[in-house]
């Protein structure tokens, strides 16, 4: 551990203890806005029910007593002053929206966890060298329309011209359109950029959406590294036609040509799909038919496709071939198929620093942790960008996440936020 900077700073987070009752209070109390059939939860992003839960987290900070910033977008930063309020801040926090039937814990639990840490440490009146901000990021989830980290993305300075420029949900609404009602146009993204200076650390708290830490026992995991997807619309133009008298050598069927485009996705990216080759995975995850009726043959398509991988390499091999394939289906099938592109991103390292402090805080406190990296994409692989970055995982009951199955220990999400409000306290307080 480093020098204090001042003999009076509290310089871990090991002697003081969040209120388990009150974090699991809250959790439970913002579980009900957007709860559905078998305790799903929906809260897309923009729609009411997520400005309802960013409501009730801003009505909370105020309880506390948090200096409230709101950017245009919605992000929500709540700050804890510090000895010296113009320190760079230590940022905590995730998201509040879900996929559509999510779970409970997906994001919520980060943001929750956060707001329990700061107000932990406001109450006992812990001293920290450096301010602490609980963030919210608006539209970490890209359920709505086909980009993820959106929020976060804005304050990292990551969004350029153009990127929102196939980004449309299943209605028709242009994600562009609901950002100029919010007075964000291509020409001023930048203007959400969170200057870096401003900014000491960012760690968030998170479910494993996976199935290790539970199949090792292990109750959290330090994630290395995020891997990032490559998003892309295939848009399959063939010809509507009469399902009783158009006879099958004459046909261009879009949705043929579809089913073969998923089976070949599957087949690319599972040479690719061992952890020694890359980990890579790839989802066709929603489809549109035209017209979509039982008489007709299907004259248009449209395919979500989504590739990730920890390995960059691996990713743009992968994706190289289904392009390729996608070119060979539609010469064959004599279909026009346009690639509309969503997202390109590279895999992200997270702060290795961070990674150190964060097992240092497992083993202050006796728990025994595992390296990993993070198959799901976090705002910390955006907030890496501008600051150093780190993340913490608690386990996912048999890996399930994105559905209403997903669940995790209360017990686990305790200890998260234990640790969560220790690694604060370090990064607040250390050189980092
Ligand atoms: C976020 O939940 C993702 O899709 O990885
Ligand atoms: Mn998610
Ligand atoms: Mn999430």
């Amino acid at each position: 551990m480093k020098s204090p900077q001042n003999p009076k700073t509290v310089l871990n987070g090991s002697h003081i203890t969040i209120n388990k009752r009150r974090l699991l209070r809250d959790l439970n109390a913002i579980s009900r806005i957007g709860i559905g059939n078998h305790g799903s939860v929906t809260r897309l992003v923009f729609s009411i029910k997520e400005l309802r839960s960013r409501q009730f987290l801003i009505h909370q900070m105020r309880q506390i007593g948090l200096q409230i910033h709101i950017d245009r977008i919605g992000n929500i930063f709540g700050k804890l002053n510090s000895a010296n309020p113009k320190a760079p801040a230590v940022l905590a926090g995730s998201h509040l929206d879900t996929v559509v039937d999510g779970g409970k814990f997906d994001g919520t639990m980060g943001v929750i966890a956060a707001l329990e840490a700061v107000r932990t440490l406001k109450e006992k009146k812990v001293s920290l060298q450096s301010p602490v901000e609980v963030v919210c990021f608006v539209g970490e989830e890209s359920s709505r329309f086909g980009f993820s980290t959106l929020g976060s993305s804005l304050v990292a300075g990551e969004v350029h011209g153009g990127d929102f420029a196939n980004a449309t949900d299943a209605h028709g609404t242009k994600l562009e359109d609901i950002l100029a009602g919010l007075g964000i146009y291509r020409s001023n993204l930048r203007s959400l950029r969170r200057d870096p200076t401003t900014v000491k650390g960012y760690l968030e708290l998170h479910i494993e959406q996976g199935p290790i830490l539970e199949a090792i026992k292990k109750p959290i995991g330090v994630v290395t590294a995020i891997a990032a997807p490559t998003r892309f619309k295939a848009v399959i133009i063939g010809q509507a036609d009469h399902s009783g008298t158009t006879p099958m050598e004459m046909r261009k069927d879009a949705l043929v040509a579809a089913a073969e485009l998923i089976v070949a996705v599957e087949k690319i990216v599972r040479q690719y799909s061992r952890m020694d080759k890359g980990r890579v995975v790839g989802t066709v995850g929603a489809i549109k038919i035209e017209p979509g009726v039982i008489n007709a043959v299907p004259g248009k398509t449209e395919l979500s496709v989504d590739v990730r991988s920890i390995t960059a390499a691996a990713k743009n091999r992968a994706v190289r071939l289904i392009e390729a394939k996608i070119h060979e289906i539609a010469r064959r099938r004599k279909t026009q198929i346009d690639i509309l592109p969503i997202r390109k991103e590279a895999p992200v390292p997270l702060d290795k620093r961070l990674v150190h402090l964060i097992k240092e805080c497992c083993e202050a406190r006796n728990i025994s942790y595992e390296i990993m990296p993070s198959g799901a994409g976090h705002d910390a692989m955006q907030m890496a960008k501008i600051t150093p970055a780190g993340m913490l995982f608690i386990p996912s009951r048999r890996g399930i996440s994105h559905s209403p199955a997903e669940w995790s220990d209360p017990e686990d999400i305790c200890l998260g936020a234990q640790l969560l409000l220790d690694a604060i306290v370090r990064v607040a307080n250390e050189k980092i």
